[in-house]
């Protein structure tokens, strides 16, 4: 006989908020065992019109999205897959600035679910002690310059198994529990989730985007300063992190090719890519 779903995640979220946690996120929740992706999912109810802070969560995705193209691993029973539908009035081009800040919640919400110390990598990858245990996608839809909807798509492997994930990434990804010994409650954690995500979006809403950049730069003190290479569609850049600009850009000092005169330094602005830190990022003790 096949193995029966295991309603607990979807019965402990509904009943944790249940209460007055959030006044907009996860109001109303949606909720599959399994889906494609949360993030087509939500986007189809975008543009069926669903609210503000409608959320979409699974148990498993047989086809999650990652950046650039690639897919997401997403087995049953041990992670969290959401997408949640917002409606900021403002430019297409403030959407970027929606993923740095959905990694600050993250990050806020592991150090207080779990107690680990995490760190974002340019733009969004959420990472504790060098490995990536977070990603986020955020996809819009807009009408002409402004924005009609953003989904901000977050994957957290939180009680993953190292067996859980393809060879290829075992060296550079991992989960919550591997990094803390024990199993993180996955409802507890999605719920504080939404609510660090409703707190930092309504902060920004009325804040612009600095408070929510300076927060982001508290995360990534192991950018900060750092040499890097960006693989970015022209090619790849080298220099040093400046840090973020106002539309949260990340600004890379780069150093002008041999071959002139006399070499002369210049900030790049870049706003989509890959980045590698040249020293390899800390691998110390992941717990506070
Ligand atoms: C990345 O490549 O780092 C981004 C990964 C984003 C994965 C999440 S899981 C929930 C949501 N649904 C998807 O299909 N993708 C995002």
């Amino acid at each position: 006989m096949a193995d029966l779903p295991d309603h607990s995640f979807e019965t402990a979220l509904v009943s944790q908020l249940s209460q007055p946690v959030t006044r907009l996120l996860g109001r109303p929740l949606h909720f599959f065992d399994t889906i494609d992706s949360t993030n087509t999912s939500a986007a189809r109810l975008a543009r069926e019109d669903a609210a503000e802070g409608t959320v979409v969560i699974a148990d498993a995705q047989t086809g999650g999205k990652g950046r650039l193209g690639r897919s997401w691993v997403s087995p049953p029973g041990v992670n969290l897959y959401l997408s949640v539908i917002l409606r900021p009035r403002k430019p297409a081009s403030a959407a970027p600035q929606l993923s740095l800040l959905a990694s600050v919640a993250v990050a806020e919400t592991i150090v207080q679910q779990t107690q680990l110390v995490p760190s974002i990598k340019w733009p969004n990858d959420v990472l504790v002690s060098g490995k990536k245990v977070c990603g986020i996608l955020t996809e819009m839809q807009a009408n002409g310059p402004q924005l009609r909807s953003v989904i901000v798509g977050i994957g957290v492997n939180i009680n993953a198994p190292l067996a859980s994930f393809p060879e290829e990434l075992q060296d550079r990804a991992s989960s919550l529990f591997l990094m803390r010994g024990e199993p993180v409650d996955r409802a507890a954690f999605a719920v504080s989730l939404l609510t660090h995500l409703e707190k930092l979006y309504v902060l920004w809403l009325e804040k612009g985007f600095p408070v929510v950049g300076a927060a982001w730069e508290g995360y990534a003190s192991e950018l900060l300063g750092k040499s890097i290479t960006v693989t970015v569609p022209e090619g790849i850049i080298s220099g040093t992190v400046h840090g973020i600009d106002r539309d949260g850009a990340l600004l890379v000092e780069s150093v002008s090719p041999e071959g002139q005169a006399r070499p002369s330094p210049r900030v790049q602005r870049i706003l989509a890519g890959d980045v590698t830190v040249v020293d390899g990022y800390r691998k110390t003790d992941p717990v506070n």
